[in-house]
């Protein structure tokens, strides 16, 4: 008999880090267990069909940098309703940031997130804080946290400005196989009182803004910390021109780095801010065209190794601040991967298999997710998404699965949407809808 769980996913065209064909993927007990010509995967008795037709068929996505909010802000968003945003979005595995109240700086408070992100439509990997209470200056017990299966150590939301504070923490993580530390580079002494990006559109807006230079002074150090300790450092969400070419220079030279941008950070500049809607602001903040062409670049030539949401859901009246007293962060787990096909896939900016590199099995392998980010064959765990690539929508703020509303992509329309998503072999997308 066959295993009632049997799927097929079936007429898609199969795209992962070997190639590409076109074929039906049979999945059983959780794995992958054929890929294949139609008439040789058939139909085991009792099987759930999945319609491919049309779409490409993915490792799921792997987002390295979305704030879930739980503990401490649930009326934002939860780890269920993150997970299911994520799920809608492609994604198989998120790393939730550790910027929550309290932060997560302390094994039980790690143990309690990996909790919660069990049973939900994505698996949710807890990223660990660098130093306690992130605030810069003794360092978290990452060896504990480590033992619980963190892998990224951050403080996002805030720098490590501390260079001796970087250095140790590197030296620390240094011992913890496959840890990475992972860097908001942003110096606080640069950008503070700033909340948009110090440019002509900030001096006629009269907002004050953060330089590009806070973001390179600390890309800059932090290579030169990389290098001194061996340890690798990942650099969230790029967002300047000469942030880019810094890591491009020391990736020629073999430093141990790596670079993700956000989408808004290469769909959006700070001309967005003259209309003073919070719902633009961000840090780091929107940057000029040029930084825009410049993370764009960085994204083709492999500079910048991942596409990650930077996912920061905050409640309406958060947002329904005046912009200089309103929260930064925007939503991005449902449009990142359809800004990334109209912005750049289509476009010709990057080729599918590219941007399904920087978005799946490319941060796969930054954060050691062995199972997600394929190959798609036989053994392999079934975490895959299926994506109609051709499919035109239009962002409406209600209808996304987030429990925030704070997109800034509102009456967007945008090309390419996830039809199914499958998580250990269970479809926890089907057609649009979500599952769990
Ligand atoms: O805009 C941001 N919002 N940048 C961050 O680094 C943190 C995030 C948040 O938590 O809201």
């Amino acid at each position: 008999m066959p295993d009632r769980s049997d799927l097929v996913i079936r007429g898609g065209r199969v795209v992962d880090a070997t190639g590409e064909r076109q074929a039906d993927v049979l999945v059983r007990d959780g794995v992958v267990a054929e890929v294949g010509e139609h008439s040789s995967v058939g139909r085991p008795d009792g099987a759930r069909v999945l319609d491919a037709g049309g779409c490409i068929v993915a490792p799921g996505l792997v987002d390295l940098h979305a704030h879930l909010r739980e503990p401490g802000d649930e009326e934002a968003e939860t780890i269920e309703t993150g997970a299911r945003a994520a799920a809608l979005g492609g994604f198989t595995a998120v790393v939730a940031m550790p910027n929550t109240e309290p932060p997560l700086d302390d094994a039980a408070v790690v143990a309690s997130v990996l909790g919660a992100g069990r049973a939900t439509a994505c698996e949710v990997v807890s990223a660990g804080c660098i130093t306690k209470g992130r605030g810069g200056e003794e360092l978290a017990p990452m060896g504990e946290l480590h033992a619980l299966g963190v892998r990224i150590f951050t403080d996002d939301g805030a720098c490590v400005t501390a260079g001796g504070v970087m250095r140790r923490a590197l030296e620390y993580a240094h011992s913890l196989p496959g840890a990475v530390v992972a860097q908001h580079a942003e110096d606080p002494s640069l950008a503070a009182g700033g909340h948009m990006h110090e440019g002509s559109w900030s001096s006629r807006l009269g907002i004050p803004g953060r330089p590009a230079a806070a973001e390179s002074a600390i890309v800059g150090r932090d290579i030169l910390l990389a290098e001194l300790t061996g340890t690798r450092v990942h650099f969230l969400h790029l967002s300047t021109a000469d942030a880019v070419e810094l890591v491009r220079d020391a990736k020629r030279r073999g430093a141990p780095v790596t670079a993700e941008a956000a989408p808004h950070h290469f769909t959006l500049t700070d001309a967005e801010c003259r209309g003073f809607d919070p719902v633009f602001k961000v840090h780091p903040p929107l940057p000029t065209e040029t930084d825009v062409a410049a993370i764009k670049a960085g994204l083709a030539d492999g500079t910048i190794d991942a596409i990650a949401t930077d996912h920061a859901p905050h409640v309406p009246e958060a947002k329904e601040r005046p912009f200089e007293e309103a929260p930064p962060g925007m939503l991005g787990l449902e449009t990142a991967l359809a800004l990334t096909l109209s912005e750049l896939v289509e476009p010709g900016a990057l080729s599918l298999r590219d941007a399904l590199a920087r978005l799946s099995w490319q941060p796969a392998a930054i954060a050691g997710l062995d199972a997600h980010g394929g190959p798609i064959s036989e053994g392999r765990p079934a975490n895959l998404c299926v994506i109609d690539p051709s499919v035109r929508w239009e962002v409406d703020p209600i209808r996304l699965a987030s429990r925030s509303r704070n997109t800034p992509y509102a009456g967007r329309k945008l090309t390419g949407r996830v039809r199914h998503t499958v998580l250990g072999g269970e479809p926890v997308v089907v057609d649009g809808t979500a599952q769990r």
